[in-house]
């Protein structure tokens, strides 16, 4: 087997050890006519057409702390180093100016390199505490839910190998939660407001057990979902189903605990809990876990553009605004 100088080889140089790694951009406070330099996380692209004569750019987005951009790259030496898909999920020191396209910066990519390979991807991405945010779910779950709800989820998990990754994974790509150990800190949000909703109304107790143990596996499909950032080749089945397939693994411990009618409102609340975006909710309980799943992504995405500044307050003094769309009413 001969040293293949091209392709790969040639996209991704050994590193060069003697040159001391740029800074990493600060994708927050861009402004249009910038030059930018710097290491950037790739976190997915595209090759894609344009115009009618077969021609090709490139299309996609890099974040450094949890700010995300859109990117383009036109023919040229940067789009032949991305053009086989190799650099996603990597850190690339990049060169490229600012520009406004469509209401948002868009970076018009001139250079890109992959000289930095020892980077670690993690410090591009935000994260929550994630060891704080693991003792108060925990401490959550011994207070409030019975130790055969607690255990029959720890044990599904662990037999799933998912416990692990459920720590540390981000509830989604974008959108809300887009951030190391995002998915079980919704989850934790989550299920301290359906312990407020439950003391409001003390009806809702004889159904705690269903409505509980349903946020906690509502987003864990995710965990399959998503890798490294990026949707995996099944994601079109959505993690609503991915997690059912899960859940029917573990059929029978599901209703040796709770009994049959619990295992099929369980497995309602995975297909539905997106309300009518998708499934629409069959249950009451779906549809009160759809509102509680609504009610803390949309103030935590809320929350998250408000931070990066994006958001504006229309000319009604209602509306509120992301980069020409219209947030919320
Ligand atoms: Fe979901
Ligand atoms: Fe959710």
């Amino acid at each position: 087997m001969g040293n293949d100088t091209h392709g790969h080889d040639q996209a991704f140089p050994q590193p060069q050890i003697n040159e001391p790694a740029p800074a990493i951009v600060d994708l927050k406070n861009i402004k249009e006519g910038d030059t930018i330099h710097g290491l950037v996380l790739m976190d997915n692209y595209a090759v894609v057409p344009f115009g009618n004569a077969g021609k090709t750019k490139i299309d996609g987005t890099v974040s450094t702390n949890g700010v995300t951009r859109k990117f383009v790259v036109w023919q040229g030496l940067a789009y032949d180093r991305l053009a086989d898909m190799q650099a996603i999920g990597r850190v690339a020191e990049i060169t490229a100016s600012v520009k406004t396209y469509k209401d948002e910066f868009q970076l018009s990519i001139t250079g890109v390199t992959f000289h930095h390979v020892n980077v670690d991807p993690s410090q591009f991405q935000r994260s929550v505490d994630v060891t704080a945010v693991r003792e108060k779910l925990s401490e959550f779950l011994k207070e409030n839910v019975p130790e055969r709800t607690v255990k029959l989820f720890n044990d599904i998990m662990q037999s799933e190998r998912l416990l692990g990754s459920f720590i540390k994974w981000p509830a989604a790509v974008k959108m809300h939660d887009a951030q190391i150990g995002g998915l079980m800190h919704h989850t934790l949000k989550m299920l301290r407001i359906m312990r407020t909703m439950i003391e409001n109304d003390p009806r809702l107790e004889e159904s705690s057990e269903l409505l509980y143990l349903g946020i906690l596996f509502h987003d864990a499909g995710k965990i399959k979902e998503i890798e490294k950032g990026v949707y995996t080749q099944y994601s079109f089945v959505t993690h609503r189903i991915i997690i059912v397939d899960m859940l029917a693994r573990h059929k029978e411990e599901i209703i040796d605990v709770h009994g049959e009618a619990f295992y099929w409102h369980l497995l309602a609340i995975m297909v539905g809990h997106h309300g009518d975006f998708e499934d629409p909710c069959r249950t009451v309980w779906t549809k009160i876990v759809h509102l509680v799943d609504m009610a803390d992504s949309q103030t935590t995405m809320f929350m998250d553009r408000k931070e990066l500044d994006n958001v504006t307050v229309g000319a009604d003094g209602i509306s509120i605004w992301d980069n020409g769309k219209k947030l919320f009413y």
